[in-house]
């Protein structure tokens, strides 16, 4: 099998992580695996904002729980950084576009030996005003919306066993 095939293969979520840093290196790594995703009209009016500022990370899973009444748990699994993947709100495939670069993203940090899960909870709640006035102090702009986050670190745990349904595909030869 072929790097590509064996990587989208072996990624898992990874919901455990170790303390260990993610070097800024392999964060640009990750940000330009997710700019080279495609686009719709190859507009490109995402913007991917990266977060490994401990007091930050905090701030923002604590809004995210006060609410979504979440418990004091809910730390995006301990993750090193974040990727928040934001897109402008008029654009019609907005959400779409951020969820390939997502996948880039994972795919990238898979081969980097990194862990990483989508975290969706912004989904929905973007405007909600606690959870926008971190969104701005993170610099995400008031016109995007956050479709997903990439939760990244060291992998803690091997992730659950592939669990994939194999009665999905139909071919008309
Ligand atoms: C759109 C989307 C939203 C997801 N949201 C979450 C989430 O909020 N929290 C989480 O732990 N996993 C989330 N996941 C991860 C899925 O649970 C995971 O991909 C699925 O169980 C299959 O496991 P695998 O990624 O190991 O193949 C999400 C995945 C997608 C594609």
């Amino acid at each position: 099998m072929n790097e590509v095939l064996e990587a989208i293969k072996t990624r898992r979520s990874i919901r455990a992580f170790t303390d260990k840093k993610i070097s800024r290196e392999d964060l640009e790594l990750l940000t330009d695996a997710a700019r080279y995703a495609p686009s719709g009209l190859n507009r490109q009016s995402w913007q991917f904002t990266v977060v490994q500022n401990t007091q930050m990370l905090e701030k923002l899973a604590k809004v995210i729980r006060e609410e979504l009444n979440r418990g004091a748990d809910y730390n995006f699994y301990g993750a090193n950084a974040l990727i928040l993947a934001s897109n402008d709100r008029g654009n019609p495939l907005g959400m779409q576009d951020c969820a390939c670069a997502l996948e880039n993203i994972f795919l990238a940090a898979h081969s980097l030996g990194l862990g990483s899960v989508w975290i969706n909870q912004l989904n929905g709640i973007c405007d909600v005003p606690s959870i926008r006035a971190v969104l701005s102090e993170l610099d995400v702009p008031e016109s995007h919306l956050v479709y997903g986050l990439a939760a990244l670190g060291y992998p803690a745990e091997n992730g659950r066993p592939a669990n994939k349904k194999d009665d999905v595909v139909e071919w008309v030869l």
